[in-house]
Parts: structure tokens; C-alpha cells; sequence
């Protein structure tokens, strides 16, 4: 028997013994999607958080992930497999610096990313994914002057899509800056024939050249969808294993960063292991924990947003 094999063996045991549910986000590495129990975008995953009968949740994804879920399930032990997955959005966007922007913006609607901390969270009116962003904007009153934070590039293309006009917050992902539009052309003339996936947190010049934009799950969803035989995949390539197994038979291709690095890989979701995922199972720690105050704060926007999407 191979290591890896004992230890899923001896995850899969854990699992039982402890009424635990492993939630996975599309990004993390294949051996740790392999063995989730459910897998989805930040929408979904949020969705099962909120539903599921676990006494403990273990959140494959990154901090702002696991924190969602024990803002909707307090009850619920909620642990993260490595306390330092961040995400440079939620980095990007400090609560105090945050409360001066709205404090600039009092007559606006705040409309927050999901990809931010819980105590911006708590200071916003209406929590967003990237799969119903665009929608849930759409049903803002239009009198009604909208601040959209933190991914600059993510609100941007809400804004072409709904035609409203947004105050924006600065943030921004690093892996998702990263994509080489040369890379991109290059690829293109190499396969004509291919269609470019995207998700709208690239900036506007790889957006440009995308035949489809959406979240991950709805990046899955067009590579089953659609007629093309070959994908560009302008997002985080660990959704590639998943896609590989919905559509066997088409070609995925990956897309480098600038200079050819890596740096696609989200360097935050990429610290979860199998062997920091066995560990939390049997000391339940790291647990996230959160004042309650402003846990109860951040639930209201997030129940809007649950009610508002279809
Ligand atoms: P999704 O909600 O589309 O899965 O996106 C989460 C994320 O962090 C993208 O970088
Ligand atoms: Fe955050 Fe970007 Fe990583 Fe998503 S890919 S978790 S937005 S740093």
C-alpha cells in the first residue's frame, strides 16, 4: 500500500468517527478534491456550508472560505487545514481603510465580493460571487449609487455587463494578474480552432479574448456545453482536473503567467495537503472563531445575497 493510500484510508476513517463533512474548492490539489465529499465554486460551497448536518466542516479552500461557513453554521465546528491559505483580495482590502471608503460613499449601496474578511463582511449591504455578481446588481434599484469591493477587475466587468456605473475598490488577484496576454495569442494562433474560458477576475486585455466568462463552476459547465473540442483556460489550473473528468475527450490547456512562471497556482489554496487535512481531523484545529458581534453583522448580507440568487 502506497503512503497516499494509507492516509486516505486513515482520512476517510476520521471522517466517519468525527460526523465530518470535507468541502473543496475547484483550486485545491487533485489528491484533496479526489477525496471531498462535495467540490464547487464559492457560491456553492457556501450553499452546503449553510445546509449540511456535519458537526464539523473541513474547508479545502482559503480562510475567507472556511469563515463563510462558520458565519452560516456557528454551531459547527469549522476548520481550515493550513490557517495561513489567505487570498490577496481579502489582504487587499483592511476593515479599517474599508469603513473610511464607505464613510467617503454614505449614500451608496456596498456590494462586497465574497472574497473579503468577515469584518468587511459586516460592513456591507450585499454579499457577491462571482457567478451571480452581475445578476444581483442588475436587481439594485438604479437611482441607487452602488460601491463594489474588493476585485477592481471582477467589478469592472460587472459593470459592462449590467450597464451600471460603480464606485470601485482597488483590489486585485495576484494569480489572476498574472496571465500572459502574449501567451494567450500565441496559443490562439497554435489552435485556431480553440475557445477561451476566463474568469472575470483577469484583467480587461484577457477578458477581451475570451469566448466565455464566468465562475468556476460555470467554466466547467461551458466546457461540457459547448461544441468546441479545445479550451484555453484563463483561471487557477487545478479546476483542469475536474474539467478533465467532465470532458475526457477535449484538449485543456493551461495558460503561463508573465515570463512564463507559474504563478498561476494560487500560492494560498496550494498550502492545504492531504497531510494538513488529516491532522485537522484529529486535533480539529485550526478552528476559525470569530466575535460574535460581527459574525452576526456578516450574516445579513450574505443571507441577502442566499435570497437574492436564483
Ligand atoms: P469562484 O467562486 O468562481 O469559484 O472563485 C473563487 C476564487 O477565489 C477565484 O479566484
Ligand atoms: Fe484569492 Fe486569487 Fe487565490 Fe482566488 S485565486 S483565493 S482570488 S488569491
Amino acid at each position: 500500500m502506497s503512503a497516499d493510500t494509507v492516509l486516505v484510508a486513515a482520512i476517510e476513517q476520521l471522517k466517519k468517527e468525527r460526523n465530518a463533512i470535507v468541502l473543496a474548492h475547484y483550486y485545491q490539489e487533485p489528491e484533496i478534491q479526489d477525496i471531498a465529499d462535495f467540490i464547487g465554486d464559492s457560491l456553492e460551497l457556501s450553499r452546503k456550508a449553510a445546509s449540511t448536518d456535519a458537526d464539523v466542516i473541513v474547508f479545502c479552500g482559503v480562510h475567507f472560505m472556511a469563515e463563510t461557513a462558520k458565519i452560516l453554521s456557528p454551531e459547527k465546528t469549522v476548520v481550515l487545514p493550513d490557517l495561513d491559505a489567505g487570498c490577496s483580495l481579502a489582504d487587499d482590502c483592511p476593515a479599517d481603510e474599508f469603513a473610511d471608503f464607505r464613510a467617503q460613499h454614505p449614500d451608496h449601496l456596498v456590494v462586497s465580493y465574497i472574497n473579503c474578511t468577515a469584518a468587511v463582511k459586516a460592513q456591507s449591504d450585499l454579499i457577491c460571487t462571482s457567478s451571480n455578481a452581475v445578476d444581483l446588481v442588475r436587481q439594485i434599484p438604479e437611482t441607487r449609487p452602488v460601491l463594489f469591493a474588493p476585485d477592481q477587475n471582477l467589478g469592472r466587468w460587472v459593470q459592462r455587463q449590467s450597464g451600471r456605473d460603480l464606485t470601485l475598490w482597488p483590489g486585485r488577484c495576484i494569480v489572476h494578474e498574472t496571465f500572459s496576454e502574449e501567451a494567450v495569442l500565441q496559443m490562439k494562433l497554435e489552435h485556431p480552432a480553440a475557445e477561451v474560458i476566463a474568469h472575470p477576475e483577469c484583467q480587461q486585455n484577457l477578458l477581451d479574448l475570451a469566448d466565455f466568462i464566468g465562475s468556476t463552476s460555470k467554466l466547467l459547465g461551458y466546457s461540457e456545453s459547448s461544441n468546441a473540442d479545445t479550451f484555453i483556460v484563463l483561471t487557477e489550473p487545478g479546476i483542469i482536473h475536474q474539467m478533465k473528468q467532465r470532458v475526457p475527450n477535449k484538449t485543456l490547456l493551461d495558460v503561463p503567467g508573465l515570463d512564463g512562471c507559474s504563478c498561476n497556482a494560487c500560492p494560498h489554496m496550494r498550502l492545504n495537503t492531504l497531510e494538513k487535512l488529516q491532522a485537522c481531523l484529529e486535533t480539529l484545529e485550526p478552528a476559525i472563531e470569530m466575535d460574535e458581534e460581527i459574525r452576526l453583522r456578516a450574516l445579513k448580507p450574505i443571507q441577502r445575497m442566499l435570497e437574492m440568487s436564483l
